[in-house]
This record gives structure tokens, sequence and C-alpha cells, in this order.
């Protein structure tokens, strides 16, 4: 039998851990032969809400989760991590300006960075979820010299299955048959859902993603703003923001991080930039990633972008530019 993995949640007492904990504990992402140590991370005031997350866990009688421990504390939270998840941020409050929103979720990131750097394993495998998540992710490896900086990614999966499903929903076909679709930038109504390099399966054969919908004035007009607005879209109608469609997300990153991408298919990731592209080296970027079945990912390069996506990618490079210096200067 396996030893069993420490799994990091944080923000583990909030909407998107609540949809995010049963499917981790019960093994659909590190595999159904893997047992799982959870420690969940939130504040000290969230700990009573947290011991009931608690107790339902127990209650779902899994058998693959050995362990659950509850923490307010970053230091004990990252003991031994092999994975961490990290959900926990600052919603943004009324009146708040986004500039003030990250000034604040920065610096929990700087905290968390410094304790993954002290007691993670340094293989540990970092994905941020909470916003400005690639911020975030930036600062959080800033401060972890002593893990390889490619362990710090973050989610943009989610906007991935936006745009596969908006695709398949136009072609009358399943969001599973649309390939390579990426996601160029920032998890932010900037990033650039990129159809141009992707391909459908019309009866078990490759068409490209043009040449099946065509139509080109949807695929660079009304496709774009809808995945790039659909967080807001779902906020305005539910309340509350995205958390069972980001729950699955996450766990469709770290399967794939786990056990590596399919031959010939790419995802979108959030990963540090190596100058791809001509993105400033150290950002983190979403990027179209393969994965090896030994957890190690590579950037996709060699595709051809055209000057409509030479324009968006630059534009979304110069929001997460001007985000890492708020950021740096809010850390400093
Ligand atoms: P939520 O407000 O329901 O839960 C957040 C939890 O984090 C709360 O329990 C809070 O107490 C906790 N928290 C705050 N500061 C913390 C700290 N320093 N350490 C540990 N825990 C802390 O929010 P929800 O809906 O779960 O969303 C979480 C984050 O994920 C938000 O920032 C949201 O914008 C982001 N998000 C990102 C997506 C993506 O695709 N990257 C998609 C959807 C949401």
């Amino acid at each position: 039998p396996k030893a069993p993995i420490r799994v990091v949640i944080t923000g583990a007492a909030g909407q998107i851990a609540y949809s995010l904990l049963y499917p981790v504990a019960k093994g659909d992402v590190f595999g159904h032969d893997q047992p799982i140590v959870l420690v969940l991370l939130d504040i000290e005031v969230m700990l009573g809400v947290l011991k009931g997350v608690v107790m339902e866990l127990v209650d779902c009688a899994l058998p693959l989760l050995r362990e659950i421990i509850p923490t307010a504390d970053p230091n004990e939270a990252f003991e031994g991590a092999d994975v961490a998840i990290l959900v926990g941020a600052m919603p943004r409050k009324e009146g708040m300006e986004r500039k003030d929103l990250l000034k604040a979720n920065v610096k929990i990131f700087k905290v968390q960075g410094e304790a993954l750097d002290k007691h993670a394993k340094k293989s540990v495998k970092v994905v941020v979820v909470g916003n400005p998540a690639n911020t975030n992710a930036f600062i959080c490896k800033k401060y972890a010299p002593s893990i390889a900086p490619e362990n710090f990614t973050c989610l943009t999966r989610l906007d991935q299955s936006r745009a596969q499903s908006q695709v398949a929903s136009r072609v009358h076909i399943s969001a599973q048959d649309v390939h390579n679709i990426i996601i160029w930038g920032n998890h932010s109504s900037t990033q650039f859902p990129d159809v141009s390099h992707g391909c459908v399966l019309l009866n078990g054969q490759k068409v490209k993603i043009m040449d099946a919908v065509k139509d080109e004035a949807w695929l660079k007009g009304a496709f774009i703003s809808t995945v790039q607005k659909r967080g807001a879209e779902v906020i305005a109608a539910r309340k509350l923001s995205s958390a069972l469609s980001a729950a699955k997300a996450i766990c469709d990153h770290l399967h794939d991080w786990w056990f590596g991408t399919p031959e010939g298919r790419w995802v979108s990731m959030g990963v540090p930039s190596d100058g791809s592209y001509g993105v400033e080296k150290g950002l983190i970027f979403s990027f179209p990633v393969v994965i090896k079945p030994n957890k190690t990912y590579s950037i996709v390069t060699g595709l051809e972008l055209d000057a409509f996506a030479k324009e968006k990618i630059c534009a979304t490079q110069k929001e997460l530019i001007e985000e890492r210096d708020q950021a740096l200067e809010a850390c400093a």
C-alpha cells in the first residue's frame, strides 16, 4: 500500500473548499489507491465553521482519508506538505478597490510562501486559486526561494473549461471532444482564450475549431468576451462566485499535474514564464503546457501567433506586470 500524501487546502471553511473536499478525499484527484492526510487551513475566526466541515468529512467514512488536521497556523499546516491548494483569500468588500484587495491578499501569500519554504517538502506542488491568482502565486514563489519556481502554479483551468464548453455547445458535441484551446495570461478579464490551435472531434475526425465553428466573428468577439466575463456573470446570478466549477477545475489541474497529459494534448496553467512568446521571465502567466507522468511539465513552444493574438497576449502581460509591481510594493 502507498504511504499517505499530505494535501493542504487553505480557505477550507469557504465555499470552493466545500465543493473540493469530497472529490479530493475520495481519490478522484490523486488516484483511488492513494491514501491522504488532509490539512485544512483557515483563519482563527473560522475554526468553528471548519469544525463542522471536519465532522462532515468524518461522516463520509471515506476509505482513503487517513487523518484530518484543521488549523489556523500556516507553519503547522505546511509541515511536510506534498500538495498545497491555496484557495483562501480575502473577498472583495463593498467600496474596496481592486488595488486594495490585491494589497491585502498578496500579504497572505507572502506569509504562506515563507511557511511553505520552511516546512513543506521541496517537491511540494502548489496551485493558487485565491485572487488575484497569478500575482498571489508570484508572491508565494518569491518568498519560498528554496522550492523550485516551477512548483508554483495558478488556476486558469476553469477558464479553459468555460471556453471548451462554449465551443462544444456551438458545435453540438461533448466538451471532452474539444482539444487544445489555450488560455493565455492573467486569470482576469484580460485573459486571452485562443482557439486558433485547437481542434474538435467530429465523427472521430479532427477538425480545426475555426473550420468546425465557421464563425470567425463569434470566435474573435462574443466567444472571447463570454469566457472573460463568465466569472462576473456567475456572481451576478448566484450572488456568490463560482465554486462548484472552480472546485472541478482545481481537480482537473491537479489530476493532470499528478498523472500527466494525454499524447498530443495540452492544458492551460499559470506557470512561471521561461521567456516563451516574449513573456517576461518569472511572471506567472497562463500558457499551454504538456505534463509528463513524472509530474514535470513544459510550456508548449513554437506555436504561430498572428497579430491579433500578439496584441491580446501583450495586453494581459501588461496587466500582470502592473499587478506584480503593486504586489512587490505591498510586500516590501
Ligand atoms: P470564500 O470567501 O467562501 O472562502 C474563502 C475562505 O478563505 C474563507 O473561509 C476565509 O476565512 C479563508 N481565508 C481568508 N484568509 C485566509 C488566510 N490568510 N489563510 C487561510 N484561509 C483564509 O471564497 P471562495 O468562494 O471559496 O473563493 C476563494 C478564492 O478563490 C477567492 O479569492 C476567489 O476570488 C477565488 N476564485 C478563483 C478562481 C480561479 O479560477 N482562479 C475561481 C473562483 C474563485
